[in-house]
């Protein structure tokens, strides 16, 4: 009886790998979902997942012109500010921002002057945040680098310079 019982046990899981449903334990590991080598990972965000944060919308010129620093010009911001327009717009346009960085002298036309009275100095807080967002001309857009809290950081250090 209890031989019985095993052979018949052990035909039913032989049968069991021998349909379809068992080729999904059995397959090989070349054949899983894993990406090959070479192939172009697509991560997808899961199904009917929502942005947490929202998705930064800068308006086109006329109404960015408008935008209102919410950064106040507090000592540390300023510090702040000046931190990051030296790692991120000096090479361009020059401590003083004259526009002569090393960087800068190679672009044609040559970057913007940003000190006062300068063409550059002419924007208001906003066009200069939009400016450093998405860049103009030659230069690069750096909404991707720096969050909006550290692009306005650099607007309020921009309005120091001498
Ligand atoms: C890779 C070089 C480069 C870097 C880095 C760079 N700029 Fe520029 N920038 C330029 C060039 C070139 C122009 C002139 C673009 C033109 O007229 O075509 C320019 C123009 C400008 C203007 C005037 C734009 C206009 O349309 O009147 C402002 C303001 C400015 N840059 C600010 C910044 C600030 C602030 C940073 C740092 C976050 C920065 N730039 C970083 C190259 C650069």
């Amino acid at each position: 009886m209890r031989v019985r019982l095993l052979s018949l046990l052990a035909a039913v899981t032989l049968a069991a790998c021998v349909v379809p449903a068992c080729e999904k334990i059995d397959r090989n590991m070349w054949d899983s979902k894993a990406f090959k080598p070479q192939e172009e990972p697509v991560r997808l965000p899961p199904r009917d997942s929502v942005p947490t944060m929202g998705k930064e919308h800068i308006p086109p010129m006329p109404e960015a012109a408008k935008l209102v620093n919410p950064v106040k010009p507090t000592e540390g911001a300023l510090l702040k500010g000046k931190a990051l327009y030296r790692v991120f717009c000096v090479p361009c346009h020059g401590a003083s921002g004259a526009g002569d960085g090393p960087v800068g002298k190679k672009y044609v036309p040559t970057p913007a002057d940003l000190r006062p009275g300068s063409h550059g100095s002419h924007h208001s807080d906003g066009e200069l945040f939009a400016v450093i967002s998405n860049g103009s001309g030659g230069m690069p857009a750096f909404r991707s680098d720096l969050a909006p809290t550290e692009r306005w950081h650099i607007v309020a250090y921009l309005r120091l310079l001498k």
